[in-house]
């Protein structure tokens, strides 16, 4: 694919607004992870699962290959700034950041619109990026408005 195509693609894909999330891990050490991700898909309903799709540039790769279990937190309206922190580099993403272990241990944030746990049951590679698969082990979620990406920028609903 060309550059030019790239951005072509990227505008068109763009085009699908998509909600937020910040999906976590613990490494081998049980140090925390956690990346930006607006790839959340709900795949099935039985058994329940869901997925993340993970750039194999992305550092945080690894982890999600070898972790046991993942979290997607959705973000809600008032969360952009998580969003930015969790796709930056050059600092721990998680310091200074307020964040609880799940039942599986991986770290969940506060004041999200909704709480995934996952079993990583498949790593599937595609392309550039890796389909990260997990059932859901627990789940919560309570009400408020979305933070959205659209057209690659932050937007709410309204
Ligand atoms: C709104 C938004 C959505 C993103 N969604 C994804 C995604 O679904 N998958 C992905 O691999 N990177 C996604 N990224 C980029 C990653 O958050 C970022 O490139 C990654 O955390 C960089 O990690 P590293 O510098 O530690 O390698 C997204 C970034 C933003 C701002």
């Amino acid at each position: 694919m060309s550059k030019i195509e790239k951005q072509q693609f990227r505008r068109i894909c763009g085009k699908f607004a998509s909600g937020i999330t910040i999906a976590t891990v613990l490494d081998t050490e049980g140090a925390c992870h956690g990346m930006t991700a607006n790839s959340f898909t709900s795949v099935s309903l039985t058994p329940p699962l869901v997925l993340i799709c993970v750039d194999h540039r992305a550092r945080i790769r690894e982890h999600f290959r070898i972790g046991a279990h993942f979290g997607i937190n959705i973000l809600s309206a008032g969360q952009k700034d998580l969003s930015d922190r969790f796709a930056g580099s050059g600092y721990d993403r998680f310091e200074g950041v307020p964040w609880h272990p799940g039942q599986t241990g991986v770290p969940l944030l506060p004041d999200v619109l909704a709480t995934i746990e996952c079993a990583r049951v498949n790593v599937v590679t595609a392309g550039d990026h890796d389909i990260v698969i997990g059932e859901v082990i627990h789940a919560d979620c309570r009400d408020g408005e979305p933070l959205v990406f659209y057209g690659g920028q932050y937007r709410s609903l309204g």
